[in-house]
């Protein structure tokens, strides 16, 4: 399967943008440390949706409105008291030009889901949150999950006809990656 082939060669990326995450969340020492993490999934998140929508949308994705991100982490944002920042733009995002690469971005960010109830908990550890305010984008799809994943997988699948179009799409999901270490570490 096309998919088990691109989890294998954006392992790498996985592993150092996941390294990064931990060490910041592992050094908040406040709910105002947590924005600043929030902020930053927004700004990317934020300006990769932009671009993704140009090619894949309700119109032609069925459960696309249910895979936004950009809201969940705004209204988290705005729960905790902070600002929503401004998005990424320009190569501070990888080069989105057509179904395919939409396609590779948008597997970075369906991915991040996964790591999300981990994430949720660790934040939890660290910071006196209430009730699961300010949550929401962590613990993204929650009972839903794994089948949010599958059936994601399975678009995935179904797109890549060629050996090309494999080849750019785990382009892009690398280069989504890239970017997004480069952005948190701004
Ligand atoms: C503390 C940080 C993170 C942790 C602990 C974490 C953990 C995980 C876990 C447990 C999985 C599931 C692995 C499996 O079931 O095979 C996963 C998959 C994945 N994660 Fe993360 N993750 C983190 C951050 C991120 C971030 C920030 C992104 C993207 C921006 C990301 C992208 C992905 C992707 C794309 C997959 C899917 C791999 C596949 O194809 O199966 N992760 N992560």
């Amino acid at each position: 399967m096309f998919t088990e082939k691109l989890k294998e060669v954006t392992l790498a990326n996985h592993q150092q943008t996941e390294k990064i995450l931990v060490g910041k969340l592992k050094s908040m020492r406040s709910v105002q440390d947590y924005i600043t993490i929030l902020s930053s999934f927004y700004g990317y998140f934020g300006g990769l949706e932009k671009q993704i929508e140009r090619y894949l949308n309700p119109s032609n994705m069925a459960d696309y409105e249910e895979r936004r991100k950009t809201a969940a982490i705004a209204d988290d944002i705005k729960v905790l008291g902070g600002t929503v920042p401004a998005v990424a733009t320009g190569d501070e995002l990888p080069r989105i030009e057509n179904c395919l690469q939409a396609f590779g971005a948008l597997y970075v960010i369906e991915g991040s889901t996964l790591g999300g109830q981990i994430i949720s908990k660790m934040i939890q550890n660290h910071l006196p949150i209430q009730n699961g305010a300010g949550l929401s984008f962590f613990n993204g799809y929650g009972d839903n999950m794994q089948q949010m994943w599958t059936s994601f997988k399975e678009l995935l699948n179904k797109a890549a006809m060629t050996p090309a179009d494999e080849e750019t799409m785990a382009e892009a999901a690398n280069q989504t990656f890239a970017r997004f270490k480069n952005w948190l570490e701004k």
